[in-house]
């Protein structure tokens, strides 16, 4: 299965699989038709780069034109993982990938599947999250077949990605270097390996260039709306249960994200999932608890925040993005 995957990227066909965040959905990063069926697929602006993926990190060179040494340190530490590195682009790198920009973002994932499908391809592999644009991340092969399959050529079922949020992405180009998009990597992790860098306070503000749609954005991951369910969703302050059941009151069919003492505190027209206490387990768990409560046909979502701290971090940024209505995502 992997050998004819591989052979379908290098034949420019997309081909979905798991790594260790999320499914990702690849082309061969050479080929700009290929690249540019992604975009077609998922819906997505052509100003919102790619992640290239590659399975060697001697192969940074085929697709980034320098690898400064704060790259090596990391790469050194975290690879393979889910540490996203922005680095100066390679020229054979065609402009579609890195959506114009002189940039472009790599990573080397640690899902065997992942990296066995890019030695099959022989190539450098773009691929987003398999999703379709401003939605929720796939975390298994289904949530991928329910909203892409039939616009793309296979989906490799590795089973759940167990990872369950998109990587931490870092900008090494400038320095210091600056955090792009909170991950499974810590901004405290990275800082111990390499010192300070720079975390993206208001970044949640920055918003896309309205007016011009072929201006590159920075990281797209910084959009405000972005990662969100069909449905409203609202983290609740204060007494989550009594929102819920407020809501089921007013006529809706609601879905709970909630914690672990909630147990039981169902009724007819709320449906209760109640989250791990452990935040990788919350992370693991959290966008397929999302598509499970879509597909069950929810007309609004509430979640019970989970406690602050830095372990926290991701979890949190991806519910704010989720909670936000008012913006089209990249
Ligand atoms: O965990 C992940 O990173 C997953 C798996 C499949 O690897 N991929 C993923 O890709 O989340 P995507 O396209 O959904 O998110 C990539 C993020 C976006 O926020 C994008 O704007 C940013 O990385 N990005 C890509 N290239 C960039 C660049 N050259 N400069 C700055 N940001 C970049
Ligand atoms: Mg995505």
């Amino acid at each position: 299965m992997v050998a004819r995957a591989g052979a379908v990227l290098r034949a420019g066909g997309l081909v979905a699989f798991p790594t260790e965040t999320v499914y990702g959905l690849g082309a061969n990063a050479l080929d700009e038709a290929a690249v540019a069926r992604i975009f077609v697929a998922k819906g997505r602006p052509a100003r919102n780069p790619l992640i290239v993926h590659v399975a060697e990190v001697e192969h940074v060179a085929r697709v980034a034109a320098d690898w400064p040494e704060v790259a090596a340190r990391l790469a050194e530490r975290f690879w393979p993982g889910p540490l996203t590195l922005v680095l100066p682009k390679h020229q054979d790198v065609p402009s579609v990938v890195t959506a114009g920009g002189a940039t472009v973002a790599v990573r080397l994932p640690a899902h065997s599947l992942a990296r066995a499908l890019i030695r099959a391809a022989g190539v450098p592999i773009a691929a987003p999250s398999a999703n379709p644009s401003a939605r929720i991340s796939a975390t298994r092969a289904e949530h991928v077949v329910r909203w892409l399959g039939g616009r793309i050529e296979l989906v490799l079922d590795g089973g759940p990605a167990y990872g369950g949020l998109e990587s931490t992405v870092l900008d090494v180009t400038c320095s210091p270097p600056r955090l792009l998009r909170f991950g499974l990597v810590s901004p405290g992790a990275i800082e111990a390996t390499i010192g300070g860098i720079a975390l993206p306070v208001n970044v949640a503000r920055e918003r896309p260039p309205r007016e011009d749609a072929n201006v590159p954005l920075r990281s797209p991951g910084m959009l405000d709306r972005h990662y969100a369910p069909d449905v409203p969703l609202t983290c609740a302050v204060g007494d989550a249960c009594e929102q819920a059941r407020s809501m089921v009151y007013a006529g809706h069919r609601v879905g709970w994200l909630a914690r672990d003492e909630d147990v039981g505190k169902d009724l007819p027209g709320l449906t209760v999932v109640c989250m791990p206490g452990d935040p990788a387990a919350y992370a693991a768990m959290l966008y397929a608890a999302l598509h499970a409560l879509e597909s069950a046909g929810v007309e609004r979502i509430i979640v019970s925040l989970p406690p602050y701290g830095e372990a926290w971090q991701a979890v949190h940024d991806r519910l704010r993005r989720a909670a936000i209505r008012d913006t089209p995502g990249g």
